[in-house]
This record gives C-alpha cells, structure tokens and sequence, in this order.
C-alpha cells in the first residue's frame, strides 16, 4: 500500500498550476472560494494539518499554535514576510517554518519605484481629474509636482528589497542613502554609491524621499513613530510597501493633513483591510491595496518555492527556507 500523503492545507487559493502540483504531490486542502480564513478555521487547520501554507491574511498566533495537532510539524508560508507568524511559538512547539524570499524582491523594487514616481509626480491626481471629466486643458503653472533627479533617497532597511529599490532610483538620478542593522560590503555600497547613515534620525532629517523597506519585527514596530516622522522635512515624501506597522499611521496620516509632510504611497496598512479614513480624503496620498508583488510570474515562483520546502522537509531534508527565529 502507497504511504498516506501529508495532509496540507492551503488557506489562500493559488495560482492553478500551484494547485495542481499540491494536489498531485499532497493530499491538499485548498481554498477554493478564497475567504480569508477565520480565527476558528486556522485553529481547525491547525488541528488535523500535517503542513499549513498561510498566507500575509492569516493571523498564526499562540491562540491557534495551541490548537495545533501532533502531526502539525511546518507552516509553509506563501510570502517573504512572516510578522503573521508567531515565530517564538512555533520554534517551542517544533514546527518549522518556511517563507518564500528572493522571489518577489523585483516586483516589488518595481512598485516601490512606481511610488516614488508617481508620489512627488502627482500621477494619480492626474489621472483623477482626467476621470472626472473636469480638465479644462494644459496650463504653465498647473499640476506641478517636483523633480526625481538630484533628490536624496532614503531607504530605510537595505536587504533585497532595498537594494533592489536603490539600483533602480540610481537609475532615475536619485542619490542614495541608507539605514540599515548593518552596514554594506564596501563593494556593494561603491555599486549603488550608497551613504549609510547609522543614525536613523539623522538620515529622515536629511532626506527628500524615504522608502520603507524593512520588515515588521518587534524591534521595527513603528520605527518611523510620530518624533521620528517629526524630525522629517515639510516637503518630504514617505513610500511604504514593507508593512504598515513599520509607520505610525494615525501620527503619518495627522502630519500629511496639516502640510508637515509633503505626501505619501502607501501599498500596506496598518489595519488591513481597513483604510484609515482620513488617508482617503487626502489627494497628496496615492494608495494601494498591498499588490507591490503582485505579478502572475512571482506568484507561482512563490508557490513553487512552497512545494520545494513541503517537498523537502516531508522527505525528511531541510527545507531551503527556513526561517530561523530570532526571538527567544
Ligand atoms: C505577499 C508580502 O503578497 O511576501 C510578503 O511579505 O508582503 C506580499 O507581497 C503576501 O505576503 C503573501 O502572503
């Protein structure tokens, strides 16, 4: 008799060819209406899985962890960040986690360039006023946003994502400048002709345009609080497709109104899927609703990279991506 496949319940609904591997390689749960899962259905999940593959909407807490079953041995996340993991509890409860990196870095550099475009730009004021019938022709001194080239960026967190940001704003004529846990290699910083700065306030203080690209830790929950927004220049702009609670938003979105802040694009949230109210009033904002790695192609390398970690780990290896936990 052919051994019993692992039970792995997919929360999200993936790409069709994902779906078909899952199914051919696992005895796969998917999720064929796509509704975020709820708390008691995760708990559920965590009770008969063998394999979980979360995704960015579903929230792995202790709560659930404590539900989990004996044959739950791995949560093999669809995405790069795992802030929707507990992390701690899993490492206790020996389940390994896995993530999908490496995938979605250019996708999402490509968005985050798009916002520093399209902010300082005014790109989606424009195309509102075109939609709304309401344009009454060209005029010298109408519309005007500001000028990219020769601006100073900052990117807060310079790991793949960031780096991929700084090539391509280096491209556009920005200067680049970074914070970051650690410094670059020489030779890397001589490529992207990088500053770091090791203050982080220092560099907001000095910045034109500020790009978030670290991930939500504990350590870098509201990072960019509101006296660090503060010491910001007045016609700075922020751009953020890491994670909403890297920004304070409440203190982001009260510095935007008053003019203290020049604008912002914003692809996640700190209460996704709610949108603070406010942001949607203001016309300096351009808003997204976390699509930065959205693309067809990076979405099934994600979950080829989910079925190469099952894969591996159920054949008794290390899975190539497995987060390593570094909290206690
Ligand atoms: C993903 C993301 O789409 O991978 C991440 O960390 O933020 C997103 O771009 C999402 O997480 C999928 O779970």
């Amino acid at each position: 008799m052919a051994p019993k496949k692992p039970l792995v319940v997919v929360t999200r609904k993936l790409p069709d060819p994902i779906e078909t591997r899952m199914m051919e390689l696992f005895e796969a749960q998917l999720n064929l209406d796509d509704h975020a899962l709820s708390q008691s259905e995760l708990v559920d999940a965590a009770g008969k899985a063998d394999v979980i593959v979360p995704t960015v909407t579903d929230r792995i807490d202790s709560g659930v962890l404590a539900h989990a079953g004996p044959n739950l041995r791995l949560i093999a996340s669809f995405g790069a960040g795992v802030d929707h993991i507990d992390l701690s509890s899993a490492r206790q409860r020996g389940i390994t986690v896995t993530n999908t990196p490496g995938v979605l870095t250019e996708d999402t550099a490509d968005m985050t360039m798009a916002l520093i475009l399209a902010v300082p730009r005014r790109l989606a004021e424009g195309e509102r006023i075109i939609r709304s019938g309401e344009w009454q022709g060209w005029s010298p001194t109408w519309m005007l946003g500001h000028r990219i080239s020769g601006k100073r960026l900052g990117i807060l967190g310079m790991g793949r994502v960031g780096t991929a940001v700084a090539r391509r704003a280096k491209g556009f004529g920005l200067s680049i400048h970074y914070h970051n846990r650690s410094q670059l290699p020489e030779a890397a910083e001589r490529e992207l002709e990088a500053t770091y700065w090791e203050s982080l306030d220092q560099m907001l203080a000095h910045m034109d345009i500020v790009s978030v690209n670290c991930p939500h830790t504990p350590a870098t929950y509201h990072l960019l609080s509101a006296r660090r927004l503060k010491l910001m220049q007045s016609e700075a702009y922020i751009v953020n497709t890491a994670r909403g609670e890297v920004v304070d938003e409440n203190a982001l979105t009260r510095m935007l109104e008053r003019g203290e802040l020049a604008g912002a694009g914003l692809d996640v949230f700190e209460h996704e899927p709610a949108i603070n109210p406010k942001l949607l009033r203001l016309d300096n904002v351009v808003l997204l609703p976390h699509m930065a790695s959205a693309t067809l192609e990076g979405r099934i390398n994600m979950g080829e990279k989910v079925l190469v970690n099952i894969k591996t780990f159920v054949d008794g290896h290390s899975p190539p991506d497995r987060v390593i936990s570094t909290e206690s």
